[in-house]
């Protein structure tokens, strides 16, 4: 069995950026969708050698390497999987769990099995004359009985000991449940953290419950409106977003942000099932990975108040280095979103999303605030702003739109703003090349002959579906599930395809993650390296369910028909990208 626990994987999935990585190896030049280098594992002139940030992997179209960020760290530091994971800890300064990781796994297993009892037990309560006052509360925020359940939430009775004494009937030791965050210790024993709250459960996106916010049901209660567990074993707060368990399911490409707890049930129940919260805490690098492997469009929906606006500045920040594009969501009237969709309903809830803003219409406006562009002071300070941020624009158009726009409220002419914007983005690039440090290549290694791409199909008619159907899954995981049910692993003629195929599904089915760190924990790297190949090459999908049924329709039994459409899509692709012939 794999030595490292799936906790530990995920946190480094999330830290491990494998731009990042392989940056410090090579020397990357973005275009499009992914970053192209020269290969380190074979001597080339040109770049063949792609690393596509979404999806978290690499692959070389000249010698057929490829895998995700741990396959990366085993094939240029030599290393067994273990060392790689090892060193990668490393480089991103987290602790590897040691020798006794095992016990840890099964000890962070028990915290998590043992907060589900308790979000058992405060569920249970609202079925209780205890949680009468709570069912009126929830009615009073009008929360339907399957948001409830959805959300599976609860209510703390009042008194010290109700959780603590129950935890301890099932087996759970005064200690598990201070390494929680559920009770605290006292001269006179331990006690109930949460009392008298409406308990919301903090689910990760395999269903652990990790964590708990709990509400008070009258007033705001003096500073003390919410409790939320503290950093535990099982939780940080800067690794976790509220309601991505179920937003991740999402077919939406664009996922919602709020602040809190109840914004993102609200929305869920309105059906906005693409929201997220950040829980009162500022945006991380880390939940902008997590997003950023769901959804490529983010719309921050914080409140509008001072507070909120800076948390808006700061996540604009966060997600700008995450290739995520982002819109600025107002909600008119100074009410955060719960309270918007309340009063007005989620149609119009619906209508102000449509009209969120671009970040660049937000920042320009952020740019001009207390600027007086009638004095030529004012106008210089607002074109130097505008030219800082026109400078981070990637696509010409874009640029050249927003400039104009620029140029109108200045007075300047276009050009200039496009000039100004060039000449600041040119001067960031130098600066950032010049810091930049870039490890050399023992040569060595780098003459290191191409080897031979991918590997030989039995059947290479029907390998070529069973390598449309993978390609189509890593581009929609959300459809796993339902192609779970259409093909089996056994109906794959290839056994590679057929293991990759197999793995993607039985994670699906448990509720795992299916990202590239994830399976290069399962799968061998010959196996990561086919993957790689195939991610890489990119085929046109729309994702649809009728066009997966098409897919798996010619798997399995029924013979290959050569002379399918799909097919001559990808023959052209594939001379395109220049590999070698498989078949
Ligand atoms: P409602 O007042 O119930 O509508 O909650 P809200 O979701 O609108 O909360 P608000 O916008 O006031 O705060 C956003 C988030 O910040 C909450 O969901 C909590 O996670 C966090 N938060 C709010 N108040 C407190 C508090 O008193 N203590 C702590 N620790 N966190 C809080
Ligand atoms: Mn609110």
């Amino acid at each position: 069995m794999p030595r490292f626990d799936d906790y530990f994987l995920d946190e480094l999935t999330n830290k491990a950026d494998i731009v990042d990585i392989v940056s410090r190896y090579v020397s990357l030049n973005r275009k499009g969708d992914r970053y192209w280098g020269l290969c380190p594992f074979h001597g080339e002139k040109t770049a063949s050698f792609s690393v596509v940030p979404d999806k978290q992997f690499y692959y070389c179209f000249g010698c057929g390497k490829g895998g995700g960020v741990i396959n990366f760290v085993m094939d240029v530091e030599h290393l067994e999987f273990a060392d790689a994971v090892e060193h990668l800890a490393g480089l991103c300064n987290m602790e590897v769990p040691d020798a006794g990781n095992k016990k840890v796994g099964d000890y962070k297993k028990r915290l998590c099995e043992m907060n589900a009892e308790a979000a058992r037990f405060f569920h249970a309560k609202l079925k209780e004359p205890v949680g009468a006052g709570a069912v009126e509360y929830i009615k009073k925020r009008r929360l339907s009985p399957s948001t409830v359940t959805r959300f599976g939430l609860g209510y703390a009775p009042p008194g010290w000991n109700n959780l603590s004494d129950y935890l301890r009937k099932k087996g759970y030791t005064n200690a598990e449940m201070i390494e929680a965050g559920l009770v605290r210790k006292s001269e006179r024993g331990v006690y109930d953290v949460f009392r008298d709250r409406l308990m919301f459960p903090i689910i990760d996106h395999r269903g652990n419950v990790l964590a708990f916010g709990g509400r008070v049901m009258q007033g705001d209660g003096n500073g003390q409106k919410y409790i939320n567990t503290g950093n535990t074993p099982i939780y940080s707060k800067k690794n976790t977003l509220y309601a991505y368990n179920i937003a991740k399911k999402t077919a939406e490409k664009q996922m919602i942000l709020v602040e809190g707890y109840m914004d993102a049930v609200s929305l869920h129940q309105a059906g906005f099932t693409n929201t997220v919260a950040s829980l009162g805490t500022a945006l991380t690098e880390e939940h902008a990975k997590l997003l950023s492997r769901t959804v490529n469009e983010v719309v921050i929906a914080y409140d509008t108040d001072k507070a909120g606006t800076a948390a808006t500045e700061r996540a604009i920040g966060v997600f700008g280095e995450n290739g995520i594009s982002i819109r600025i969501l107002r909600v008119p009237g100074g009410k955060d979103p719960d309270e918007f969709i309340k009063l007005n309903g989620p149609d119009e809830f619906r209508r102000v999303l449509a009209g969120a803003e671009q970040q660049m219409d937000y920042r320009l406006a952020a740019a001009k605030n207390g600027i007086d562009l009638k004095s030529d002071d004012g106008r210089i300070a607002y074109l130097k702003a505008a030219g800082k941020l026109l400078s981070e624009l990637t696509s010409r158009i874009e640029l050249e739109v927003y400039a104009g726009r620029v140029a109108e409220e200045t007075g300047v002419s276009r050009e200039t703003v496009i000039t100004e914007a060039d000449r600041i983005r040119k001067s960031a690039f130098a600066a950032e090349k010049k810091k930049r440090h870039v490890t050399d290549i023992n040569p060595e290694r780098a003459v290191q002959p191409p080897r031979e791409s991918g590997v030989r199909y039995a059947d290479p008619v029907k390998a070529r579906f069973e390598e449309e159907l993978l390609s189509f899954l890593f581009t929609y995981p959300e459809l796993c599930e339902k192609a779970g049910e259409l093909v089996k692993t056994e109906d794959f003629t290839s056994p590679e395809l057929g293991r990759i195929y197999g793995t993607l599904i039985s994670r699906t089915e448990k509720g795992e993650s299916t990202d590239t760190t994830a399976l290069s924990a399962l799968l061998s790297p010959e196996d990561m390296r086919l993957m790689g190949k195939l991610l890489a090459a990119d085929r046109p999908h729309s994702g649809t369910e009728k066009e997966l049924s098409d897919i798996c329709g010619k798997i399995g039994n029924k013979p290959g028909d050569s002379g399918d459409p799909l097919m001559d899509i990808r023959n052209r692709k594939r001379n395109m990208s220049g590999t070698k012939g498989v078949y």
